[in-house]
């Protein structure tokens, strides 16, 4: 069991970090905004209420009930983290009346189904490495709480001024990537996900989906395919996109047909969705588990096989290069290691990609493995993100260490398709309600989750 735990992605004391959401109603909303700096998405996203709706009669509906298509309440349930509460995710979420966030320019109010269950919300609920709120606060924002959830399907509910490409009723799935359109950085051609204006809704911004209503900026609004459920469009996003974007974006080392590659948590959230993608490009994937129940689940899911790493014992960070005898002791580990690889996959060849997230007690052993000029190519530090790397093996054999978070809205389009059109499974494991998110993220930190992605129910009933 994984007890200790350590965050990925963005909230990590880099300095462009996270912006003031500035989602309160500030006195004058519902006037026009005057024309914005192109960096400051605070003033982009700031109210300007255009709901084009009368007056609701009731302030707070009950999940599962809602006034009327483009009618907005004031007041919402919504599962909570306070800082108070930091600690254990199966005691810091708890449903509380917040009000509804405003609409601002660009933006669509989305009625909340189902949501997502993701690694995110489990470092929210720590409290560590970063404190979400405490963060948000010393940018600006005035919320002592933070609402999770990265991942959701639901129905637009309200648009904003300059809204064009969603409509109210439109059926829609979330890329929890966000950035300004207007940033520099992207006006001078970056890929969005890239730019300096990046964040992750529902961590680093506030007011994610584990909540009746939910605000997003409209590129983030993907259509709901048709034959999912809304359990299973809500699942799957977050990790699609990000084992997308990791195996088939960053040129020249895509998945290409009789490829092996090597991927780690093949059970997990992205490992399920990894196995499935690099199996449709023509790829072998080779799972790591921790189980043979879960093995046996990559398998079904189209790997070649799996690798037990309980069977191993040389994870952790690289002993000292000078210190010989250590060193023999690791490298006898990581060969054994590399000899199962060559069994499961029934030929002496090592992964041309490597896909990894569990950092610190792993990456030693993915540097090592990877093949000549290929890539191993990392989203996250589940165990430490101390990434000790043996530099002989990075420059003798010409590999490329990748990093890579979540995706652009292109690569979430194009593996929603792929979804859409049944080619890859969301593999949605568990549906669990609205008063088990604390459970959802407790299975997760304890790595008890079963095998594929979670989800909860919000609006929806099933
Ligand atoms: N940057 C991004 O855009 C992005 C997006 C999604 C996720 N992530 C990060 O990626 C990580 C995994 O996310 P996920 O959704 O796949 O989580 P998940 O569903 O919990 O899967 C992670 C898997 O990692 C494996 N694991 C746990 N401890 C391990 C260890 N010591 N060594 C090797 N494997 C270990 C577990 O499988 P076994 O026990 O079976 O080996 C577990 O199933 C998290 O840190 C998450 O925050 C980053």
């Amino acid at each position: 069991m994984a007890r200790f735990r350590r965050h990925t992605g963005r909230l990590d004391g880099r300095p462009a970090g996270v912006r003031s959401p500035c989602l309160s109603r500030p006195p004058g909303a519902g006037r026009r905004l005057p024309a914005l700096h192109q960096h400051d998405r605070a003033h982009r996203r700031s109210p300007s209420r255009t709901v084009r709706s009368p007056p609701v009669t009731q302030d707070l509906y009950e999940l599962g009930d809602a006034p009327p298509l483009g009618q907005v309440p004031k007041r919402m349930y919504a599962s909570l983290i306070r800082p108070e509460r930091y600690g254990m995710p199966i005691d810091a979420f708890r449903t509380e009346v917040v009000d509804v966030p405003e609409v601002g320019r660009g933006q669509v109010l989305i009625k909340v189904m189902a949501a997502g269950v993701n690694y995110n919300n489990v470092w929210a609920a720590l409290g560590d490495p970063v404190d979400v709120v405490a963060t948000r606060q010393r940018r600006g924002a005035t919320e002592d709480f933070h609402i999770g959830g990265s991942d959701a399907s639901g129905i637009v509910w309200a648009v904003g001024e300059d809204v064009r490409h969603v409509s109210l009723g439109d059926e829609v799935v979330i890329l929890a990537n966000q950035w300004d359109e207007s940033a520099e950085d992207i006006r001078l051609g970056a890929d969005p996900s890239t730019s300096s204006s990046q964040s992750v809704y529902g961590y680093e911004e506030n007011y994610g989906s584990f909540a009746q209503f939910t605000v997003v900026d409209e590129y983030m609004c993907h259509p709901k395919p048709k034959r999912l459920s809304w359990a299973e469009a809500a699942c799957y996003m977050a990790t699609a996109a990000t084992a997308y974007r990791q195996l088939f974006g960053w040129d020249p080392h895509t998945v290409r047909p009789g490829d092996p590659v090597l991927i780690w948590g093949g059970a997990g959230g992205l490992g399920c969705m990894a196995i499935q993608l690099v199996r449709r490009a023509g790829g072998i994937p080779v799972a790591v588990v921790s189980s043979d129940e879960r093995g046996e689940y990559c398998v079904e899911l189209g790997a070649k096989g799996y690798i037990n790493r309980r069977d191993f014992d040389h994870w952790g960070r690289l002993p000292d290069t000078s210190d010989d005898a250590a060193m023999e002791v690791w490298l006898k580990g990581a060969r054994a290691f590399g000899r199962r690889f060559w069994e499961v996959l029934g030929e002496r060849r090592a992964p041309r990609i490597v896909l990894e997230h569990s950092g610190a007690d792993t990456i030693p052993t993915s540097m090592y493995l990877c093949d000549n000029a290929g890539m191993v190519v990392i989203c996250g530090g589940t165990t430490g993100y101390n990434g000790d790397v043996d530099l002989r093996f990075l420059w003798m054999r010409q590999k490329r260490l990748q990093g890579s978070h979540v995706s652009n809205a292109r690569e979430a389009r194009e593996v929603t398709e792929l979804i859409g059109q049944g080619l890859v499974d969301p593999c949605l494991s568990l549906t669990l309600g609205f008063e088990e998110i604390g459970k959802a993220h407790q299975l997760i930190h304890d790595n008890e989750h079963p095998a594929g992605n979670m989800a909860v129910l919000v609006n929806a009933t099933a």
